[in-house]
């Protein structure tokens, strides 16, 4: 009910705004804060990463192994085993613990552990593109898209997002899991073995899990049963599902333009995504 919503929104800032001084004391977590939870429990779990970078996919895994279930998940149970910290925080507060929560915005220390899945910049751009036109959050070439930040950056920059991630993956090795999305299409199996030895879950078959969630299978899903994408849209979210599809899709002159940043550059060097010269 939208009555109830804007409420329950109102609420939540009011309560916001009471915890601020709590929270500048050093009394309320900096993670609750920051994302309007009443608290960060020292068992979760945060599923981290930019917009267009496989999020969907990683919860709708995580959700199989949580509930070892190996049937196909919906939407909507998969948003209660893995729920959106800007969909459901009620249902965030009152989960039980360990509790998994999926948020785009840039990886705080205070997240007990996280799990972090990067991109190549221009997939996800291509992707990101995409996904704003299908919304007509965006109207115009692809040209245009990528100058306007306010459109493209709503989380920060993607590389300050994941260099911020990479940092703290040198530095904390054992609360941090650093997924490439990339490696998850090639080897989905040690992708699981490392989400397994991360989260400690083990009750789940790997083939069935590789089955139930490969993008084919996900998009025929949301084919036959709708999601909340789909409805506004009338497209699939899950579009293509590929990696590289950038080079036939970005001009030279925008390549250029993405090229500028040299610490752009060395950032996709060094996740290991190829950069001609
Ligand atoms: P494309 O638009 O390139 O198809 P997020 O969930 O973080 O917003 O990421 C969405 C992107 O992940 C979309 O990319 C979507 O198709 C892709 N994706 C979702 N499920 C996938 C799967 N099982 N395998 C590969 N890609 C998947």
């Amino acid at each position: 009910m939208p009555g109830t919503k804007l409420s329950i929104g109102i609420f939540r800032l009011l309560l916001q705004y009471i915890r601020w001084l709590p929270h500048r004391l050093g009394w309320v977590n900096h993670a609750a804060f920051i994302l309007q939870l009443y608290e960060v429990r020292p068992t979760d779990i945060f599923l981290v990463s930019y917009p267009k970078s496989g999020n969907t996919w990683l919860r709708f895994i995580m959700a199989h192994m949580i509930t070892g279930s190996t049937r196909q998940l919906s939407f909507e149970e998969v948003e209660k085993d893995v729920p959106d910290v800007y969909v459901s925080k009620d249902w965030i507060d009152e989960m039980p613990s360990p509790r998994f929560i999926k948020t785009h915005d840039a990886l705080l220390s205070y997240f007990p552990k996280t799990i972090y899945i990067v991109r190549d910049y221009r997939d996800v751009l291509v992707s990101y593109y995409h996904y704003k036109i299908a919304l007509k959050e965006f109207e115009g070439g692809f040209s245009s898209f990528i100058r306007s930040r306010e459109i493209t950056e709503p989380f920060g920059s993607w590389k300050e997002h994941v260099s911020k991630a990479l940092q703290f993956s040198k530095d904390n090795s054992n609360r941090i899991l650093f997924l490439r999305y990339e490696d998850m299409k090639i080897n989905f199996e040690q992708t699981a073995y490392q989400l397994s030895a991360f989260t400690g879950l083990k009750k789940f078959k790997i083939n069935r899990i590789k089955e139930l969630t490969c993008f084919e299978n996900l998009q025929q899903n949301e084919t036959e049963n709708g999601s909340e994408f789909r409805n506004r849209s009338g497209k699939n979210f899950f579009r293509e599902g590929k990696c590289g599809t950038w080079k036939e899709f970005i001009s030279t002159d925008d390549l250029k333009f993405i090229y500028a940043d040299s610490e752009l550059v060395s950032l996709l060097h060094q996740l290991n995504y190829q950069v001609e010269a």
